[in-house]
């Protein structure tokens, strides 16, 4: 069987990613499978560059097929950041508690309660014979002030869809509605016809 790594030692996004995966004739493995490797230099302008060279970069590494997200919120009136930037928005060590803070910090400075926000995703697949496939999602939202619900991981927490937040949702809701299920949702399809193509 296919062996696929995905490429993200984010524990949110392995459990979403892994969930997306299930029912594909592929074993999925995780980073954590191969021991100590080096990280990869995210430094590109977009969510498209960073995840081709995670994947590129973890397929070299491992010698298997990957899978890589790049992903982040963007606040409009913050103008757009922190984009690329969301993991370290609060810094070099940052976490999930600093960047939120940082968040409502920023909103706080800008003088608004909320403001209308996205996630993005980008997920690419690269194969050790060169085959990419780059998906792509959205989801649109309003950050707000005021935490609610403990699911999810990052920013869910204050990212509101309608009049809930991200993390009151189940990870099945979030996989219907979010940026990354749509991405993943679309990768399945493109991986389908690939080993289909593999098995016939
Ligand atoms: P990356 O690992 O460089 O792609 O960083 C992604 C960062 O964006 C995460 O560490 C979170 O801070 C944020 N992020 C991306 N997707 C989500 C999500 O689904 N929920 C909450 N935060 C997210």
């Amino acid at each position: 069987m296919k062996k696929i790594v995905i490429a993200t030692k984010n524990k949110g996004k392995l459990r979403e990613m892994t969930n997306a995966f299930r029912d594909l004739p592929v074993k999925v493995l995780s980073l954590s499978d191969f021991g100590e490797l080096p990280e990869a230099v995210e430094d590109g302008k977009t969510f498209e560059e960073n995840a081709r060279i995670k994947a590129r970069f973890y397929c070299e590494k491992t010698g298997c097929a990957c899978i890589a997200d790049d992903s982040g919120l963007e606040v409009a009136v913050l103008g757009g950041a922190p984009g690329v930037h969301s993991a370290r928005f609060s810094g070099t060590h940052a976490d999930d508690a600093t960047n939120n803070a940082k968040l409502l910090q920023e909103l706080e400075r800008a003088g608004v309660e909320e403001s209308p926000a996205d996630y993005r995703c980008a997920l690419v697949f690269h194969d050790v014979d060169g085959t990419e496939i780059l998906t792509e999602g959205r989801c649109d939202g309003v950050v707000g002030k005021i935490a609610r619900g403990t699911n999810g991981f990052g920013y869910d927490p204050y990212f509101y869809v309608g009049n809930r937040t991200i993390a009151e949702m189940s990870l099945e809701e979030k996989d219907g509605i979010s940026h990354r299920g749509e991405a993943l949702h679309k990768m399945v399809e493109r991986l389908c016809d690939v080993l289909g193509e593999v098995n016939t």
